[in-house]
């Protein structure tokens, strides 16, 4: 099954059945494919109710495809953990139950966005309206709460608080709409809650659902969020050249919302006259300035840095003696893809990153 990572258009049925729109994908690392594609099985299982029209709001999303990035983080944690064997059904539950969450925070984020896209198909939003968009995300949050149940309390509460840190990262964006003051303590408080805690809950979920000691989970929690700050950095610097994986985004989509992301915040640094551009209406024109200021400034470069920096915090978190090295390997594999998309700004970094998987002695898969 082809999950994550290289750029491709697909808009039939998948080899595996799941239906994806025009979606990059990433490829399933190691042996994971078999075990995401019970995932799969089960996402559409949980969201077939007897309510039609729930079903069919819920299948939208889940039909979509998607990288699949949470459940792969859960299965190659918990095989980290246990090995292949680890991964059984509570941890395929668990897998579910973060892809289930991450749906109905897009379902909402697209209605707060008004965006009329996502995974390269129609939005909930777009094709129903926002009552059935806000709906929509509900059921599959129930859905989620549902599968999470039947794990036990500490996972249900952990998603709980990660619902929590969604919407204290969302709300917190939306706070500094316009702001050309945004600090990047700010910034990255931001991106911390409303993208990496899921890919640290997911990491954590994987471990504890394997049998993972509280400190061993942790560690694995610790990896998922470093590698959330990479991903978001790099997801904001693509945004801004048109080259997001959100198939559909025009150039800088942050930036006519209003979201000034981590390169823009250090050029305004460098270069103050900035301001007079990002508060006024910008049009395509004016992206593609901000967008050659960026490069002026070497503010793209400098975010790219340091989302390479977080890759390598994360590497770290992975030196744990605990960890098996087939998981830890998987793991590694699956942070390389989350930045594989810097080789469409012709800066894959990839050097620096064998240099931090070897500081830390981690293996690929
Ligand atoms: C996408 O970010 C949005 C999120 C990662 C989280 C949004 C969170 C909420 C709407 C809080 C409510 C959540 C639930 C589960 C009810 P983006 O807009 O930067 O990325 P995009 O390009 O994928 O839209
Ligand atoms: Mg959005």
């Amino acid at each position: 099954m082809r999950l994550i990572g290289r750029a491709q258009r697909r808009t039939d049925q998948g080899r595996d059945g799941v239906a994806a729109g025009t979606a990059f994908t990433f490829r399933a690392p190691g042996g994971t494919a078999a075990q995401l594609s019970r995932v799969e099985s089960r996402l559409r299982a949980v969201a077939a109710t007897p309510d039609e029209r729930l079903a069919e709001l819920a299948l939208h999303g889940i039909e979509a495809g998607g990288k699949r990035l949470r459940p792969a983080l859960v299965v190659c944690a918990a095989t980290a953990v246990g090995g292949g064997d680890a991964v059984g059904e509570r941890v395929i539950d668990a897998a579910t139950a973060v892809e289930l969450l991450h749906l109905a925070s897009l379902y909402h984020d697209d209605v707060l966005d008004a965006a009329p896209l996502r995974r390269g198909r129609p939005s909930v939003n777009a094709l129903w309206g926002n009552h059935a968009a806000v709906l929509g995300g509900d059921v599959l949050l129930a859905h989620a709460y549902a599968v999470a149940a039947s794990l036990g309390t500490a996972e249900l509460r952990r998603l709980a608080h990660t619902l929590t840190a969604l919407c204290s990262g969302q709300i917190a964006e939306s706070a500094a709409q316009y702001d050309v003051a945004r600090d990047l303590a700010h910034y990255d408080a931001a991106i911390r809650g409303k993208t990496a805690t899921l890919l640290a809950t997911s990491c954590w979920l994987g471990g504890w659902t394997a049998g993972a000691s509280p400190p061993l989970a942790e560690a694995l929690a610790c990896f998922g969020m470093e590698l959330g700050v990479a991903f978001q950095i790099v997801d904001d610097v693509l945004d801004l050249y048109g080259l997001s994986l959100q198939t559909g985004k025009a150039a800088g989509s942050d930036l006519r919302a209003g979201v000034f992301t981590l390169p823009v915040l250090m050029t305004l640094q460098r270069d103050p006259g900035l301001v007079e551009l990002l508060t006024t209406e910008i049009d395509e024109d004016g992206v593609a300035e901000v967008g050659r200021r960026v490069r002026a400034a070497g503010a793209d470069r400098r975010a790219i840095a340091l989302a390479l920096d977080h890759l390598e915090i994360a590497f770290g978190h992975l030196r744990d003696p605990l960890l098996l090295a087939e998981g830890v390997a998987l793991l590694a594999k699956l942070a390389g893809l989350v930045v594989e998309p810097l080789k469409r700004l012709g800066v894959g970094g990839d050097g620096r990153i064998r240099a931090a998987r070897r500081r830390n002695e981690v293996d690929v898969a």
